[in-house]
This record gives C-alpha cells, sequence and structure tokens, in this order.
C-alpha cells in the first residue's frame, strides 16, 4: 500500500460488486447500488466497457479473474448473512471498511450502530464520494487508523465502541498484514468485546498442498504487488488458521471454502476459486 494513497483493491472489489449487480439485476446476491459510485476514471471504464455485455459474460469474467470474482461476491454475501443475523443485537465492526456500504444497504438490520475503521486515505476519499448521500438514522462512526503501528484496544477505546458482544467483520485484510497482527487481532476482540462477539474474516491459503495450484499460490502475492502494490504477506491453512485461533481463545472455529459458502447460501450457480476460505470464530 502507497502511504497516503487510497486503496486500490478496495476499488477493484467495489467494481466487482458494481458488475455484479449490474449482470445479475433482480437476482443479484448483494444488490450494492452504491458501490459503482466510488469508481475512479479507470474503473469506470473497465464497468462500462464490461457491464453492457449480457450476464452469461460474468461467467468468462470470472474465468478471466480464476474464480475471483465469484469469491469476493460470495464472501461479501456470507458476511451481509451474519449483519443481518446478529446486526439487531449487538454493534458491527468493519475493520478495513473501505467501499462497504453495508451501513446504506443493510440499515434496517443495524441496530446498535455501525463502526467503520480504515487508513485515512480510503476513508476520506469514501466520505467525499458519499457526501451528498441521505442517511437516515444514526451516521456511521467512521474511524481513521493504521492496524500495524497502533493497538487494536486503543483504537476500539477511542472510537467509542462499548467492551460488550459485537460482530467483526475483517473483509478482505488479513492476507496484508503479518502473522503477529492476525493473531493480535483476534486476541484484541476476544479481550475487548468478550464472550458472544463473532469475529468473520476471509484469509488466504498459504498453501493447498497440491503442486500445480500452490504455483498460483506463489505467484499471486507478486501479482499484487505489481498491479497494486499490495502484496499479500500471510496465508494459512484451514488447519494452521483453526490452531492459531483456538490458540488466541476462541471458543468456536469454522471455516467456509466458496463452495461451503455456496451451500450456506442455497446457492447453485456460482465457480469461486479454492484458494481462500471464510473464517468464523465465535468468542
Ligand atoms: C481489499 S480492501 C477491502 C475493503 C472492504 N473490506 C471490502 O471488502 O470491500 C482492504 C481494505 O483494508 C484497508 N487496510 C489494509 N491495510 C490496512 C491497515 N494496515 N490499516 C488500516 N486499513 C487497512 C484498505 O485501506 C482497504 O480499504
Amino acid at each position: 500500500m502507497l502511504d497516503n494513497t487510497p486503496s486500490r483493491t478496495a476499488e477493484v472489489v467495489a467494481l466487482i460488486r458494481a458488475l455484479e449487480l449490474s449482470y445479475y439485476g433482480e437476482k443479484s446476491l448483494l444488490k450494492d447500488k452504491y458501490a459503482g459510485r466510488f469508481l475512479s476514471d479507470f474503473y469506470m471504464s473497465i464497468y462500462n466497457r464490461l457491464s453492457i455485455l449480457p450476464e452469461f459474460v460474468s461467467f468468462f469474467v470470472n474465468g478471466a479473474s480464476l474464480g475471483l470474482f465469484d469469491f469476493i461476491t460470495l464472501r461479501h454475501a456470507f458476511m451481509d448473512s451474519y449483519v443481518r443475523k446478529l446486526g439487531p443485537q449487538m454493534p458491527v465492526v468493519l475493520l478495513g471498511a473501505g467501499y462497504d456500504s453495508r451501513s446504506l444497504r443493510l440499515r434496517e438490520y443495524i441496530g446498535h450502530g455501525i463502526w467503520e475503521f480504515d487508513f485515512p486515505a480510503t476513508q476520506r476519499r469514501k466520505k467525499f464520494y458519499l457526501r451528498n448521500e441521505r442517511i437516515e438514522g444514526d451516521q456511521p462512526h467512521y474511524c481513521e487508523v493504521d492496524f500495524m503501528k497502533e493497538s487494536l484496544p486503543e483504537i476500539f477505546g477511542r472510537s467509542g465502541l462499548a467492551k460488550a458482544p459485537a460482530l467483526i467483520l475483517w473483509e478482505g485484510v488479513s492476507m496484508y498484514v503479518s502473522e503477529e497482527i492476525v493473531r493480535s487481532t483476534i486476541k484484541a476482540v476476544k479481550e475487548y468485546f468478550g464472550p458472544g462477539s463473532v469475529l468473520v474474516f476471509d484469509y488466504w491459503h498459504s498453501t493447498m498442498n497440491h503442486p500445480v495450484k500452490d504455483m498460483f499460490q506463489t505467484v499471486m502475492p507478486y501479482l499484487m504487488d505489481i498491479i497494486y502494490n499490495e502484496k499479500f504477506t500471510f496465508g494459512a491453512t484451514t488447519d494452521e488458521m483453526r490452531t492459531l485461533a483456538t490458540g488466541c481463545g476462541a471458543k468456536k472455529f469454522e471455516s467456509y471454502n466458496g463452495k461451503q459458502m455456496m451451500t450456506k447460501l442455497s446457492l447453485t450457480s456460482r465457480l469461486p476459486l479454492t484458494s481462500a476460505s471464510m473464517a468464523v470464530i465465535e468468542f
């Protein structure tokens, strides 16, 4: 990530959510009508070219991205399902919120506020693009942070979050930080929010224990660095992640790959990549 530069990967995932709506329309999983607003000229030109094509083209777009398109859509829908389930009971906390529009899309399910944490550059850009949006009810709590430089308990403390159960979503971030940060994040969530809290995050698999698939796992971090200046720095197998989570005091750990997320969401028609999964930790 370049200093003082809004996250490009946050924009790429917003592009994917915008395309998902234009391809699937009423059948869209996310119906994220806000995602397109955050696109700069470059990404808007890609959106304009890809979105006018018919729905079946999404199959090729997903294929060209090796399943990333469908995985990113699914992980967002999967986390949405947790907001619908737990948002009415507890605050929703977004670590590395990017251009997430849940505060607008899922407003009716957010009964105890939503807190958005991100780098200043990304968050200020987001607020600028939403400056004319009429937000009914409570405003999201915006908090500028750098997870690599500050401790989470301090960050949570100054944000005004109560030390009480919360739903914490950490989407598309764990692969950009160190193992130590992943460990300290899980511990901080447990210690700050306590029993009853749920942490949901996706993680990259450092290895697939398969020679051909592992070539992709090795090359991907370098591609991310070359294209976006945002290199993958952390990955784990499901067993490694389970060990890490239980070592940090998780009461329950579950991991879902793309296909398992589809089963949970009663979906059959997507082809997500298999090189990342979703962790759900209950404390
Ligand atoms: C791939 S984007 C995902 C954004 C959003 N969660 C989503 O899925 O749409 C990663 C986000 O994490 C933020 N981020 C990455 N490293 C961070 C750090 N050290 N401190 C604060 N934010 C960080 C970036 O600014 C970016 O918004």
